[in-house]
């Protein structure tokens, strides 16, 4: 078969593409979970603005049209992929208060007090949004904070028409909301719950956009928004203060960065567990031959469960803020490491059993990924999170955000689980300034050196599996890009020792061999949001796909 041939039928399987197709363009994509903030980014990329122009533009706007995930009360990071070559890696992870302490969220027996570490003020830590983004626009954009903010203002000033989406969203949240007058004005409708097609209008937020774009991220460390938060958290239990604010740093880092059957994984560094944890399980599962059973076939199922349970038992054990604690990050994500627990796996041929089981397992749909590439080969990948839905659901006076509930992220007792069942330690552990393990992935692919792959999605622990499962399915299983994102997907964090699976996942004769292999299986329905491009190397046109399980979310080039 000639080289081109193979290559069109790898990309775009025909029965593949009569079933979901991404969106095609030549020059620029930008995908996200809202339609309104992909036209966003789009709208600077045509007004000449390069990728990371347009990654602070739809960053600002997701913070209002999509105010349940995306934010400037939250934290996240940012992957950049330069066209001269060059990767970066932007850290806007939160922070620990100083004043947050290791015990802090602990009862005088010891046991984490219920909610707090997930509602009100203690559960807040210093944001990093918006010097996050300040940042990569000083550094790598273009363009002026005024002009990529327009729209995000533009929408919090106006408006815009609520999705049945959007309508569940809010309404799940109704009592919380109820009990806040601040946020009742807001995300309220005259005290009733807002109804499909009602128009959210956000003129605190708008104001509170206004200042940052005249006087960037000092009005919000230094000046009134930082005045205005630190206010609510002392009037309501909280202990932010002045100087969390004004220390508050963004971190330029080195992406983690390893290949895969000869493609080369960008990833994120910690304090994300993403890129470790990403690279390696496609270390192991290189030793593998995947497509040989077939997709979703318990054989494959079983190799890359076992390897996503090494790879999360070292991830929860070994995992920290690497100002605090030393990661092993270079033996985890070496080939050599990866060779003796594909050893172990292959001696053992069923489920292991690495530790006791606990049970408790959350797992939902917050946060948010946006993926962008320019006309230029620049390429930007964006996480950033409130952490819950709507974060610690408070909004400091008339501020009109969010803040996040980003505390409950650490290990507020070693050893004891956290809302997403993860069972971390003591390099998780809360310490004043240190920011908390995350599992957000944005990661860019690349093949020879240039773009192939822009991609992340929320979903907690289940981002790095989904980016994996994304990955495999382009690589291994040979899916376009659309259908790579839209199939249904399993998911193992080596306690709870379950499999995870979503509808549709697996046949039945798939779920009794796995079952006969000593797996436990539980059916979970709520998924995270895939946002990713794939750029053909062959005619260079971009592809993008929105995850169908985001019916608000576009692909939108051009
Ligand atoms: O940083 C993290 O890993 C979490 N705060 C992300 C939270 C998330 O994705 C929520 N969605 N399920």
């Amino acid at each position: 078969m000639r080289l081109t041939t193979f290559l069109a039928l790898f990309f775009f399987p025909a029965s593949v593409l009569a079933v979901s197709s991404p969106v095609v363009a030549k020059q620029s994509m930008v995908v996200s979970e809202q339609q309104l903030a992909s036209q966003a980014g789009l709208d600077i990329l045509k007004a000449g603005g390069n990728a990371i122009d347009a990654a602070v533009a739809v960053g600002y706007a997701l913070a209002v049209v999509n105010p349940c995930c995306g934010n400037i009360g939250g934290g996240g990071f940012m992957t950049i992929h330069l066209a001269n070559g060059k990767n970066i890696f932007l850290n806007f992870r939160e922070k620990a208060p100083l004043k947050a302490s290791a015990t802090m969220f602990l009862d005088n027996k010891g046991n984490i007090i219920a909610n707090k570490t997930t509602e009100g003020y203690l559960a807040v830590a210093v944001p990093g949004t918006v010097l996050g983004l300040d940042t990569a626009l000083k550094k790598y954009g273009t363009m002026k904070r005024q002009q990529v903010m327009k729209a995000a203002i533009h929408l919090a000033d106006n408006g815009y028409a609520l999705t049945s989406y959007a309508v569940k969203l809010l309404n799940n949240s109704f009592s919380y909301f109820q009990k806040q007058p601040n946020v009742a004005a807001i995300f309220l409708n005259n005290t009733k719950p807002y109804r499909l097609g009602d128009i959210l209008i956000q003129k605190e937020l708008g104001n509170t956009l206004k200042k940052i774009a005249a006087d960037g991220a000092d009005i919000f460390y230094k000046g009134d928004i930082a005045s205005a938060i630190i206010n609510a958290s002392e009037k309501n239990g909280g202990i932010l203060s002045l100087r969390d604010f004004a220390q508050y740093t963004v971190q330029e880092l080195t992406p983690i960065q390893c290949s895969y059957h000869g493609y080369t994984i960008v990833s994120a560094p910690p304090p994300s567990s993403g890129g470790v944890t990403l690279c390696e399980i496609a270390n192991i599962l290189e030793n593998y031959s995947l497509t040989k059973a077939g997709y979703h076939s318990a054989h494959d199922v079983h190799f890359i469960v076992e390897a996503m349970r090494y790879a999360f038992a070292d991830r929860n054990n070994q995992l920290g803020d690497p100002d605090f604690v030393n990661n092993p990050v270079e033996k985890l994500i070496s080939k050599e490491y990866a060779k003796t627990i594909h050893q172990k796996i292959l001696k053992d041929h069923a489920a292991i059993d690495m530790t006791p089981s606990i049970s408790i397992t959350h797992q939902s749909l917050n946060t948010t990924h946006y993926s962008i590439v320019d006309k230029n080969g620049n390429a930007v990948s964006v996480t950033y999170t409130l952490n819950s839905f709507f974060g610690a659901k408070v909004i400091a006076g008339n501020t009109g955000f969010f803040l996040n509930n980003e505390m409950d992220d650490f290990a507020s007792k070693p050893g004891a689980v956290n809302q997403f069942g993860l069972l971390q330690n003591m390099a998780n552990n809360i310490q004043p300034g240190k920011r908390p393990l995350s599992s957000m992935t944005p990661t860019i692919i690349l093949k020879d050196k240039n773009i192939f792959m822009v991609l992340g999605s929320p979903g907690g622990p289940r981002i790095i599996t989904a980016t994996l499962e994304t990955l495999l399915n382009v690589i291994n299983y040979k899916m376009n890009i659309q259908k790579a994102v839209d199939e249904p997907r399993f998911h193992h964090q080596w306690l709870p020792d379950v499999i995870d699976y979503e509808p549709d996942t697996f046949s039945i004769g798939t779920i009794n061999h796995l079952e006969e292999m000593g797996y436990h299986l539980k059916l979970q329905k709520t998924w995270g949001a895939m946002e990713a491009i794939l750029l053909n190397p062959i005619d260079g046109i971009l592809y993008g796909a929105n995850d169908s399980r985001r019916p608000d979310g576009k692909a939108i080039g051009y």
